[in-house]
């Protein structure tokens, strides 16, 4: 299984602070935020991974990261010209994944869990992870039936068919590259992974998985601050 951490992006929430750096390069207590996608995946055991940057920053990622030697794993930098989707991200990924599985994990998403058993279990389709939130509609939101059996998937929705957000951790088989070639950019002009998503729902191939331990999207200042107290309290 090959990864991608997407941590481009215009971090507009967090105006002003990211008009002059990227949001996955602010700190999360005393780490820059993109270490906790990067070490999810390490901790997966995914050991080839692409980050894909915004052109502004790009130079600075590969000074906090380099060749990834000192994580004992191989990283290869792709830039997103715009931030055009997080599906975009399979279409600057593909020389990357070639035939491969690919587990792609958004910049400024930190979880707790630990998804080793699934991305060793995993066996083709597309996966998802979702966690239950008080505010579904800020998210993509999926509606389970028996067995975690996806029914439906809608991205913001005025009213939410349940309280459980699709979060950004997700993997696919190497089918992703040509089912996002087929995406066309949806009213707000980009490429939607949940688009992505029903893709495979409709051809039967989407699995879902509930995220048990804590999961925080830290792209609001509020989120920052609440991901940074519980690291500091956890110790992680
Ligand atoms: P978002 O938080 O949806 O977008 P953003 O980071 O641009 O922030 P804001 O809404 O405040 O302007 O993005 C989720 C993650 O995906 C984040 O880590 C940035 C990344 N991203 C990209 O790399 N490219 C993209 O085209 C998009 C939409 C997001």
């Amino acid at each position: 299984m090959k990864g991608i951490i997407l941590a481009g992006g215009n971090g507009s929430r967090l105006h002003p602070v990211t008009k002059v750096t990227s949001k996955q390069l602010l700190p999360i207590y005393n780490k820059p935020m993109i270490y906790y996608p990067l070490e999810t995946l390490l901790k997966a055991g995914i050991k080839e991974i692409l980050i894909i940057v915004a052109p502004e920053h790009a130079g600075d990622f590969v000074k906090l990261l380099g060749s990834g030697k000192e994580f004992g794993a191989r990283f290869f930098y792709e830039v997103q010209d715009k931030p055009d989707g997080l599906a975009q991200a399979f279409l600057i990924g593909e020389s990357f994944i070639e035939e491969e599985n690919v587990a792609m994990i958004l910049g400024d998403n930190l979880f707790e869990d630990d998804f080793n058993e699934e991305v060793k279990h995993f066996s083709g389709g597309a996966r998802i992870f979702v966690k239950e939130v008080p505010d579904a509609e800020r998210f993509g939101v999926a509606e389970l039936g028996p067995n975690n059996k996806v029914l439906s998937l809608e991205e913001k929705p005025v009213q939410p068919k349940s309280d459980l957000a699709v979060t950004g951790f997700y993997l696919y088989d190497s089918t992703v590259v040509r089912k996002a070639k087929a995406l066309r950019p949806s009213v707000r002009g980009e490429l939607e992974i949940t688009d992505l998503h029903n893709l495979y729902l409709q051809e039967g191939q989407l699995g879902a998985e509930i995220v048990r331990g804590a999961w925080f999207d830290t792209g609001t200042f509020e989120a920052m601050f609440a991901a940074t107290q519980f690291i500091r309290d956890k110790n992680l």
